[in-house]
């Protein structure tokens, strides 16, 4: 979807189909002097939330969807659904072009940036399809281009820019989650990351596992030993910013596919474990926006891509490797993995002096247990990068919510034969999981994200939800214009 911003009398605009609340509806319509067809088409309709109708016309406007529900002040999340059912019924329309003008709501805290990155992103989730795979993919929605209205827009024209960045990055992380493991492996994903290099003032390097070997990587060396296909610890360096701005780093957990390795997972449900990079694939996706944003920032994206598989040569319960950060690791489930690849990949990345490091994973399972699909889960060491991330998520509608990160569950880690166990027991496993990354963390503000239950759906709607690019690449504008 491409999107513009427009502003000006919007009843004299001119477009195949105008989305907007009955009140503008009706002024534009008595403007194009069609009030009379106009109310006589719309009489049943009851303007309630969640109810849109099509109405034709024979003006320069060529059809208006009316979106029910636009009246009075409305909480932002009603907003949200309003923009989803307007937006769903705008994608069946046989049309290529539309003008978006849902500006003259009235929205608790939401300003009319807000309100146009909203029906924007809501546009982008719902048109996107995955087809590549299908001999025969289902006809694509035809609209291609929004033209989003806006009162007055002076200081509004960077939101389009940002609206299709956004578009683009979640495009890259959906494609990226969906695409099969026999395709999508750690050399697809390096692969994919060097197309973001051929943009300008982004560089991008891999450490190979020879490398890796050398920088004492045995953490994440142990998860990929089981796979023919090697791993590659990927870089993204993008140079938006001043010279002299420390970076923010993204790090996301690039398992292509996890079998559970030694400890093999359960057959039901396994091909789900193909979204197991979709921590990769946001924060490459969010990378994407912020390149396409050209938002003033430094940004360094590490990804740990790697493949979970059971073989000869594959690392047992029991085995001790030494990590790159000389702390040594007991492994008593191999299906621990996502932590075994992270920690060499946050070792690693402050080497560059971050001023701040968000890492990505679908970790735990326990952390679907915990909070289900609505929220991601953050933890963080650092109150107001965790503030940040939960605002920038509130903001975006892809929500977040805290997790503790007490000293107190440190204990379960314990092991008699090495630093560390990379496993905690039952209780508290998402919890755990972020303690042992906390231990590879030097003095610098960092946050952990687990995504296992927000990344992407299982069942009739199985696919990569994009989660949590929005709220990254939220949080990516917020510090640029701090
Ligand atoms: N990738 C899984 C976590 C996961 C499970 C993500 C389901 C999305 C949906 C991770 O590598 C894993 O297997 N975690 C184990 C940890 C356990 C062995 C401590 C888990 O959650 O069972
Ligand atoms: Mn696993
Ligand atoms: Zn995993």
């Amino acid at each position: 979807m491409r999107y513009s911003i427009i502003d000006g009398d919007i009843s004299g605009v001119s477009t195949p189909c105008l989305v907007t609340d009955l009140r503008t509806a009706r002024k534009v319509a008595r403007a194009q002097g069609e009030i009379k067809h106009f109310t006589k088409t719309s009489q049943d309709f009851e303007d309630t939330a969640g109810d849109v109708v099509v109405v034709n016309l024979n003006g320069s406007v060529a059809r208006i969807l009316v979106v029910g529900g636009m009246t009075g002040t409305l909480e932002q999340a009603t907003f949200r659904k309003l923009c989803k059912s307007a937006m769903t019924a705008l994608l069946k329309l046989p049309i290529k072009q539309a003008v978006v003008a849902l500006d003259s709501a009235s929205v608790k805290g939401g300003g009319s940036a807000w309100k146009l990155r909203c029906a924007a992103a809501a546009l982008s989730h719902l048109s996107y399809r995955y087809n590549t795979h299908k001999s025969k993919p289902a006809k694509p929605p035809s609209l291609a281009n929004a033209r989003l209205w806006v009162k007055a827009k002076t200081g509004l024209n960077q939101q389009a820019r940002l609206a299709n960045a956004l578009d683009a990055g979640l495009r890259v992380a959906k494609d990226l989650g969906n695409e099969p493991p026999n395709i999508c492996n750690p050399t697809y994903v390096l692969q994919q990351a060097r197309k973001l290099g051929r943009q300008a003032n982004v560089k991008v390097s891999s450490l190979s596992e020879k490398k890796m070997a050398e920088l004492g990587m045995g953490a994440f060396l142990a998860v990929s030993q089981g796979s023919d296909t090697p791993g590659h610890m990927i870089i993204i360096e993008y140079s938006g910013g001043k010279k002299s701005d420390r970076p923010i780093a993204l790090v996301g957990k690039g398992i292509t596919f996890d079998t559970g390795g030694i400890s093999l997972k359960p057959p039901g449900g396994m091909d789900e474990m193909k979204f197991d990079m979709c921590g990769a694939a946001a924060v490459i996706g969010a990378t994407r926006a912020a390149i396409d944003a050209k938002l003033p920032i430094n940004l360094i994206t590490v990804v740990a891509a790697a493949e979970n598989m059971p073989s000869g040569n594959a690392t047992r319960p029991a085995d001790i490797v030494t990590s790159a950060s000389g702390q040594t690791i007991e492994i008593l489930n191999t299906d621990a993995e996502g932590r075994l690849v992270l920690c060499d990949a946050l070792t690693h990345v402050q080497k560059f002096k971050p001023k701040a490091i968000v890492d990505v994973a679908t970790l735990t399972g326990a952390c679907i247990v915990a909070l289900g699909s609505h929220a991601s889960a953050v933890y963080a060491n650092d109150e107001s990068l965790a503030q940040e991330l939960l605002s920038a998520g509130e903001q975006s509608g892809d929500r977040a919510w805290r997790m503790p990160l007490w000293d107190e569950y440190q204990a379960q880690l314990n092991s008699n034969f090495a630093d560390m166990a990379n496993v905690g027991g039952r209780n508290a496993g998402s919890v755990t999981a972020a303690c042992f990354l906390k231990r590879f963390i030097d003095d610098v503000p960092w946050a952990h994200m687990d995504v296992a239950g927000s990344a992407f759906q299982g069942g009739a709607q199985k696919g990569s939800t994009g989660r949590p690019v929005p709220l990254l690449f939220n949080y990516l504008v917020n510090q640029s214009t701090k």
